[in-house]
C-alpha cells in the first residue's frame, strides 16, 4: 500500500490560492506548501483532508476536483490534492510560519516546496473556480 499525503488547494472566491510556509523540520521550514498532512491508518483521504485543514488553520473546508493523480513526495509517500473552498472559519497559521493568498499573478512569488511546485502549475489552470 501506498503511503498517501493529502493537500489542498484552496481557492477563494476571487480565485486565491492559499499557500502555506512550513515551520518544520529544518530541511522543509521556510518552504510553502499546500496544506494537508498524512493519512491515519483506516482514514480515508477526505477525511483525512478535512481533518488536516482543521488542525492546521482552524477551517472547514469542501474538496472538489482532484488536481492529477499521485504526485510523487521522497519515500514511499504520494501526495494527493484536490481544489478546496472554505465553508466556515478564517485560516490562521497553527502549525505554519504564516499563510498567504495568492493572486494568479503572485503564484509563483513564494518558494513552493519541490514537490509541491508541479502541482501548483496544475493548479494554474483552475484559478477560474472549482
Ligand atoms: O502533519 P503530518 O505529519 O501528517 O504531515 P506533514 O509533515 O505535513 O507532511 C508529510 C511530508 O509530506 C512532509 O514532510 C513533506 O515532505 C511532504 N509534503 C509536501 O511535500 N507538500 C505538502 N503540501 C504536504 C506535505
Amino acid at each position: 500500500m501506498k503511503k498517501v499525503v493529502v493537500g489542498a488547494a484552496i481557492l477563494d472566491g476571487d480565485g486565491r490560492l492559499l499557500a502555506a510556509q512550513r515551520a518544520e523540520p529544518p530541511e522543509l521550514a521556510g518552504g510553502w506548501e499546500l496544506p494537508g498532512g498524512k493519512v491515519d491508518p483506516g482514514e480515508d483521504d477526505h477525511t483525512a483532508l478535512v481533518r488536516e485543514c482543521l488542525e492546521e488553520l482552524g477551517v472547514v473546508v469542501a474538496a472538489g476536483t482532484q488536481v492529477g493523480g499521485d504526485w510523487p513526495l521522497t519515500g514511499d509517500y504520494v501526495l494527493r490534492v484536490w481544489l478546496a473552498r472554505i465553508i466556515e472559519g478564517e485560516p490562521e497559521a497553527k502549525e505554519h510560519l504564516e499563510l498567504r493568498w495568492l493572486t494568479a499573478d503572485e503564484l509563483f512569488d513564494v518558494a513552493w516546496l519541490p514537490a509541491d511546485l508541479p502541482i501548483v502549475r496544475a493548479v494554474q489552470g483552475h484559478l477560474g473556480g472549482i
